[in-house]
């Protein structure tokens, strides 16, 4: 594990939060297994160094600080502002370094460097065509699959050799031999219309929660 990865984690092992205004979901914010997942993830889907990587719904930034860490460079979108800002006050009381941005046009050509920005990700105009190597969605609750719109600009701000990453762990009121399945399902009927669906896996560690994949690429 690269140093600055290991500098976070104890980080937050030596500073413990609960997020539970907005989740009462303890896994979403345990570093370890989110690290592992996202671990999982760059083996599979090869990416090249200092790749840049948008985040969408990235909550409270757990995705895209790790990923940050690991090199890349990294923006974070989120929904919800009031997430978001809990989000970044912890990770400012860390010393993790970032940026919080409402314009993301020059975010694309800065190298190793971290933004967030509070907004809807249908509202990505500011983002160049083709600008970005590599669109995640972690952890998204089987809902957003389908939610219209959500990802709608993913095709258009992509690299010809991208692609699209969610992970989720599936509509949550189903028991867990049922969450595959309807993964399947929405991957195969909801998913970005504009992008084709190339792979579909499962990580299989028990630590992890977000443990169902689906990338997609530009068809
Ligand atoms: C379950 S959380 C996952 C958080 C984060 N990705 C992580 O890995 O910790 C899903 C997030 O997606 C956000 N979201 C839902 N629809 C969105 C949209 N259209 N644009 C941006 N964020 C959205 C929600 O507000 C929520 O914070």
């Amino acid at each position: 594990m690269n140093s600055k990865l290991e500098r976070i984690l104890r980080l937050v092992q030596e500073n413990p939060v609960e997020f539970t205004r907005f989740s009462g979901d303890l896994q979403q914010i345990n570093p370890e297994s989110r690290v592992v997942s996202i671990s999982n993830i760059l083996e599979r889907v090869k990416l090249p160094e200092h790749s840049t990587i948008l985040d969408i719904g990235t909550g409270y930034g757990y995705g895209a600080v790790l990923l940050s860490a690991l090199g890349y460079n990294v923006m974070g979108v989120e929904l919800n502002r009031d997430k978001l800002e809990e989000g970044m006050d912890y990770w400012k009381r860390l010393g993790i370094d970032f940026e919080q941005t409402e314009d993301l046009s020059l975010a694309t050509s800065s190298s190793g460097k971290l933004y967030f920005s509070a907004r809807d990700s249908k509202n990505l105009g500011d983002i160049p065509n083709q600008s970005i190597d590599m669109v995640t969605a972690f952890y998204i609750s089987g809902y957003m699959t389908g939610e219209k719109g959500a990802f709608r600009e993913v095709g258009r701000i992509l690299d010809e050799h991208g692609n699209f990453t969610m992970t989720t762990e599936g509509p949550i009121q189903l028991p867990q031999f049922l969450r595959g399945l309807a993964v399947n399902l929405a991957s195969r009927f909801l998913g970005p219309s504009d992008l084709r669906l190339t792979s579909r896996f499962t990580i299989n560690d028990s630590q992890v929660y977000d443990k169902f994949v689906l990338v997609y690429d530009k068809a």
